[in-house]
């Protein structure tokens, strides 16, 4: 069983898929784990760390890798590999199918394609969940960005030269990354409030010892999936959230945008106008800026300043922590192993009518089978 790890065709991903603590567990098992060279710099894993724990360092795409049995990617693949990837090898990463669907190009070379971000909101699979541990980091990382370009303290600061008043914090969309920047700015010593349009939501922010904002009308009590997530909510909902925004956002300090809705552009909460009511100085980081972005004005992978308004719109706040958020992802990827390895025979054993496999498995034999695309 050999699996391997290139380095990420986009340039700007600074995650590895697998760290060398993971490798380490790989290697223990048995499995012959094959790194490209460097791919590991960006997250402050050399390839000596990787040799250390018995990996394979390879310098040029050789027969050996394009006969592995399982490549893993942090995102889509090179598809210059695919073409000459052992056509029996599987694919195991994050092959954006929300964002684009035109994975047809991948898929006719006939490798089977998992995408980990597809993985069911179900107990057994938490520990696979690449959503919530980059998400996770992604939260706790936007608060320190932007309260670092707040230019005042965060805390209540009492000296004898006289008092600073304590930053107010909004986090909008409390799904993991809003809980932890919950979180991380009450750490801070902010005054948080924070807003969802799921009920179950409001608890969650009044036990981190925040204030929960919303409209609560029939339309909310009824806004969760039976998956967890948000519903897209009626242009009457929108309006009335709108307008308590408007009235509350004009006395934030710093906002933190998170909201998103499975499969569906991500819903604007922060108009124009209401940037202009904010109070020069204030900062926004806008996580959601991949799907279209909670800010209108936010520009994706841009930091940018717009009527004394810093906005920060980073493509992923998970990757500015890479060292961490590559040892997550190899940690998700390594329980999701464990479910189509055999270790005691070193070959996959792949269960098709398992609700974790129906439910990442986007390819097979050339053909897309996950269900958003029939
Ligand atoms: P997400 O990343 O899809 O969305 C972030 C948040 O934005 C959500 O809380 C959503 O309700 C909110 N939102 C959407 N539209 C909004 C709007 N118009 N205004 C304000 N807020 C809006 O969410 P995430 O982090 O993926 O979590 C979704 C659910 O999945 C949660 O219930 C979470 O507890 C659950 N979950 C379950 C897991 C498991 O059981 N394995 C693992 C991780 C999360």
């Amino acid at each position: 069983m050999q699996i391997s790890v290139l380095t990420e065709i986009d340039k700007s991903e600074t995650r590895v898929a697998l760290s060398p603590d993971v490798t380490k567990k790989l290697v223990a098992k048995g499995v012959t784990v094959i790194i490209e060279s460097g791919s590991g710099n960006k997250s402050n894993y050399s390839d000596k760390q990787y040799e250390e724990v018995g990996a394979k360092i390879i310098r040029t795409i050789n027969e050996t890798v394009l006969n592995s049995d399982i490549l893993i990617t942090v995102k889509r693949p090179d598809e210059k590999i695919l073409q000459k990837l052992n056509k029996s090898a599987i694919i195991i990463g994050q092959m954006d199918p929300y964002v684009s669907k035109d994975l047809d190009g991948f898929v006719k070379y006939g490798h089977q394609f998992f995408s980990m971000e597809l993985m069911p909101r179900i107990t057994r699979a938490q520990s696979m969940d690449v959503l919530s541990s980059q998400s996770n980091l992604a939260g706790y990382k936007a608060v320190i960005d932007a309260t670092s370009e707040y230019k005042k303290a965060i805390p209540m600061m009492m000296t004898a030269a006289g008092t600073i008043a304590p930053a107010k914090i909004f986090i909008m969309g409390v799904g993991v990354a809003g809980l932890q920047a919950i979180a991380t700015a009450r750490r801070l010593g902010g005054i948080v409030t924070a807003t969802d349009v799921r009920p179950a939501t409001k608890e969650q922010v009044e036990s981190l010892g925040a204030k929960f904002i919303a409209v609560e009308d029939d339309e909310f009590k009824a806004a969760e999936t039976s998956a967890g997530y948000a519903k897209e909510m009626s242009k009457e909902y929108q309006e009335k959230q709108s307008q308590l925004i408007a009235e509350h956002i004009k006395n934030q300090d710093i906002v933190i945008t998170t909201a998103l809705i499975p499969g569906r552009k991500a819903p604007i909460l922060v108009t124009k106008k209401m940037l202009e009511t904010m109070k020069q100085g204030s900062v926004i980081a806008d996580l959601a800026t991949e799907r279209g972005g909670n800010v209108e004005l936010s520009q994706p992978g841009k930091k940018t300043i717009n009527s004394g308004i810093t906005i920060l719109g980073y493509e992923n706040f998970a990757r500015l922590l890479p060292t961490d958020a590559s040892n997550l992802y190899a940690q998700n990827i390594l329980k999701f192993l464990d479910e189509i390895v055999d270790y005691e025979n070193l070959q996959l054993s792949i269960n098709y009518d398992d609700e974790i496999i129906k439910g990442i498995l986007v390819a097979r034999n050339g053909q897309l089978v996950h269900p958003m695309y029939q």
